[in-house]
């Protein structure tokens, strides 16, 4: 079996990677070897136009530099102030500048020339998400004749979000250059199908192959997972002191995620001061340990989310607070993952509430991180890609902070019996659909 070379936008070359694709592809590749490509991260006016490759991990690694003005126009730009808002339902967001789009095509089209000159006979290319999905038709343009599949793990949008993309029927042409296109969840794929009818020339052959003009196109739905068993003996390991102190007698909610307005932060911000203000008897009871690493932060919607969730969080520790206790903390920065996994263990309640999400990583950490003889609650909104498979979740619609609320209550007093039959369910599915399985499952397919 050839290597499998795997290119993302972003590749991580140093410690506590956050997330969902970083940490997954990283498992992925440390068992089956092969090279991964992506973005140092760093810009540089005049970038090298060849690859650099990187000693130090179970596999290959090589990145490339981008200029500044790339940077703007390529990540900042047409991939996260154009694609992501729209496929996150919040095309009241988008930024469309034609220079987006220029940048966005200029560094696929550099991304596939750096590339093409270190792939080899029966290579595997397996091209990741939004940021590049125009990399197979360059890959093709020069001449690659090798497997080429695509995996999103953000969400496909219906229809109608499809339609405010500038020219939404590009979208289906860069996708219809790969063998498999891969999604997070069957509501992607139904999307996909329904966007692609109305906005593009492809044709549905039948429920995963699509046609364009004599190319054949194959979709279908993997959902990302994690190492369940890593994960779980790292939580197992956690030491003593990595544990929260000072906190004893108070049940911990926990939510970790990129500060991204997709996450739905304000608004489970607001369910649980809906929670206190119902129920005064918890004062001192919980907390809301929120764990927001800063992403993407010179894109305007990403101050405004930090400078929204900082305010509510001070104003509901402002209302709330005691001199022995502070209902929410929030910690803007990445943690490292032995230390997240200890905190998730120590967590009576899970909170994973987006608005939208492709999968969400963090509801499979959670699961795989708790003592089955005493676990934590998962509550988990209708709109991650987790929620198709996880349902012995507590599953909520995250804009109701009465219904999340009233979900935070139900958690808190969840009979033991109870708890450990929804969470050994919950284990059997992170543990079988793990990300060794998802790579496995995606690759037999695209062979
Ligand atoms: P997304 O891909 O949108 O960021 P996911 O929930 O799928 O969302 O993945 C997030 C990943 O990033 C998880 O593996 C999570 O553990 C990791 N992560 C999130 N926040 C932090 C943090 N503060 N420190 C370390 N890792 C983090
Ligand atoms: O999983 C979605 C995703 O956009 C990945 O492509 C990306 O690595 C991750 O979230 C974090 O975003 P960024 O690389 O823009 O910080």
């Amino acid at each position: 079996m050839g290597r499998l070379v795997a290119i993302s936008n972003r590749i991580p070359l140093g410690d506590n990677p956050s997330g969902g694709l970083v940490v997954a592809l990283d498992d992925a590749l440390r068992s089956s070897g092969g090279l991964w490509v992506g973005f140092s991260g760093e810009t540089a006016e005049a970038p090298a136009d060849d690859l650099t490759f990187h000693d130090g991990a179970a596999f290959q690694r090589a990145s490339f530099d981008l200029t500044p003005e790339d940077h703007d126009t390529y990540y900042l730009g047409y991939s996260n102030s154009v694609l992501w808002p729209v496929c996150h339902g919040r095309a009241d967001l988008m930024r469309i500048l034609p220079e987006y789009l220029d940048g966005y095509r200029r560094v696929n089209e550099r991304i596939a020339r750096m590339l093409v000159p270190h792939l080899r006979p029966g290579d595997r290319i397996w091209v990741q998400d939004y940021q590049l999905f125009p990399l197979a038709q360059e890959l093709r343009r020069l001449g690659v004749t090798a497997p080429i599949g695509h995996f999103l793990h953000i969400p496909f949008p219906g229809p109608t979000d499809c339609a405010t993309l500038p020219n939404p029927a590009e979208l289906f042409d860069w996708l219809s250059h790969y063998d498999l296109v891969g999604f997070q969840a069957q509501r992607d794929l139904d999307n996909f199908a329904a966007s692609a009818r109305s906005l593009s020339d492809l044709e549905q052959l039948s429920d995963n192959r699509f046609r364009v003009a004599e190319r054949d196109m194959r979709a279908g739905v993997f959902p990302i997972g994690i190492d369940a068993q890593a994960f779980l003996a790292e939580a197992e390991g956690a030491r003593e002191e990595d544990r929260m102190r000072s906190l004893t007698g108070a049940q911990i909610m926990i939510g970790v995620d990129r500060l991204d307005y997709s996450k739905g932060i304000p608004q489970r911000f607001r369910a649980f001061q809906a929670l206190l203000e119902g129920d005064p008897s918890l004062t001192e009871k919980v907390m809301l340990l929120q764990i927001a690493p800063p992403t993407r932060e010179s894109v305007d919607a990403y101050q405004q989310i930090r400078e929204e969730t900082e305010h509510l969080a001070g104003r509901i520790n402002g209302q709330f607070a005691t001199v022995n206790w502070t209902p929410i903390r929030f910690i803007h920065r990445p943690i490292p993952r032995n230390e997240l996994a200890g905190l998730y263990r120590q967590a009576r309640i899970g909170l994973v509430t987006p608005l939208a999400d492709g999968m969400n990583l963090v509801a499979k950490e959670y699961v795989a991180a708790q003592d089955p003889a005493d676990p934590g609650v998962l509550i988990l909104s209708r709109f991650a890609g987790a929620a198709e498979a996880m349902t012995e979740a507590l599953i909520i619609n995250p804009h109701d902070p009465g219904e999340l609320a009233q979900a935070m209550h139900q958690a808190i007093a969840m009979p033991l019996d109870e708890r450990r039959s929804r969470h050994a369910a919950l284990l059997r599915g992170v543990v079988e659909q793990d990300v060794g399985w998802w790579s496995k499952t995606y690759l037999d397919a695209l062979a």
